[in-house]
């Protein structure tokens, strides 16, 4: 057994683990992971084969986010995934990061609590079809990520690609397994935030994921009315210092692995 850092060779292998868990991310959204994250990004090797991954995605020393904890079924309760996030919690701890967050799938749950995370609060990850008539965007969006998120995230907003922007907001979107992605989406209010979902939506006709704070209820009632239904409820822990941005403005997460 042995841990050691991802590289672009392991990508068919990690892709094969995340699909067979029913997970969305593509073969582009883990060499975009290995790609900002080349030292931090672990997997387990055990009888010559990838077995488990475990993702850090840092931001800056204020805040790194944990993500594609997954161990391949037929090595899993061998003690894979609770030795890799060891191994990602030594790296943050020995980088001086402040907080560490994850949104956790109930299967994930109890072993991040006895790793000393805490819930912060539920997400929900909604499932809508695209479409429609799209919304025109004007403006530019303003400096709006950081303050939304808490930390200084924009080397993960370059690499998602092109943002649709207006006057106050901008939302990002990208290919998935299962379903494209809706997000990140930040507005300054429910009106801009209405007008970027519209426009991103009426680019694919098709599946579409779009994950959002449980509590905000603006962004939950955006959804639906677009809609979008709750399919899935994972818990948004922390360890280290509290940390929040300003939720208000969020009406899409980046994704479970960025937050
Ligand atoms: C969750 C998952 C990563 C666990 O991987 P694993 O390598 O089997 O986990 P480990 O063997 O390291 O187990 C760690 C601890 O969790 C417990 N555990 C493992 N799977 C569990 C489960 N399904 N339910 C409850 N507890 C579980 C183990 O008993 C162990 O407890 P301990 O630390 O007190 O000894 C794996 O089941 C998986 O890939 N699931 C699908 C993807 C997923 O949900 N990932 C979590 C994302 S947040």
């Amino acid at each position: 057994m042995l841990i050691r850092p991802l590289t672009t060779t392991d990508i068919p292998a990690a892709f094969a683990i995340s699909c067979a868990a029913g997970w969305n991310q593509t073969e582009t959204d883990w060499a975009m992971m290995i790609r900002l994250n080349p030292e931090t990004c672990f997997g387990m090797e055990c009888e010559g084969e990838l077995a488990a991954t475990a993702v850090l995605t840092c931001y800056g020393q204020r805040l790194a986010w944990v993500g594609m904890v997954l161990t391949a079924e037929r090595f899993q309760r061998r003690g894979f995934a609770r030795a890799l996030l060891e191994r990602v919690l030594l790296e943050a701890d020995v980088r001086g990061i402040r907080t560490v967050k994850l949104d956790a799938t109930e299967q994930g749950e109890p072993i991040y609590a006895r790793l000393g995370f805490v819930a912060e609060q539920r997400v929900e990850r909604c499932l809508g079809r695209g479409g429609g008539a799209g919304a025109e965007l004007t403006g530019v969006p303003g400096d709006l990520d950081a303050r939304a998120f808490g930390a200084d995230r924009s080397a993960l907003v370059r690499n998602l690609g092109s943002a649709l922007v207006c006057e106050g907001g901008f939302v990002q979107r990208r290919a998935g397994v299962r379903a494209r992605y809706l997000g990140p989406c930040v507005a300054e209010d429910v009106a801009a935030a209405g007008r970027l979902v519209r426009a991103a939506l009426a680019t694919d006709a098709g599946l579409w994921f779009w994950d959002v704070f449980a509590e905000h209820r603006d962004a939950v009632a955006l959804a639906s009315e677009s809609g979008f239904a709750p399919v899935r409820r994972l818990m948004r822990m922390y360890r280290g210092k509290p940390l929040r941005g300003e939720e208000s403005l969020v009406y899409g997460l980046a994704g479970f692995e960025f937050g």
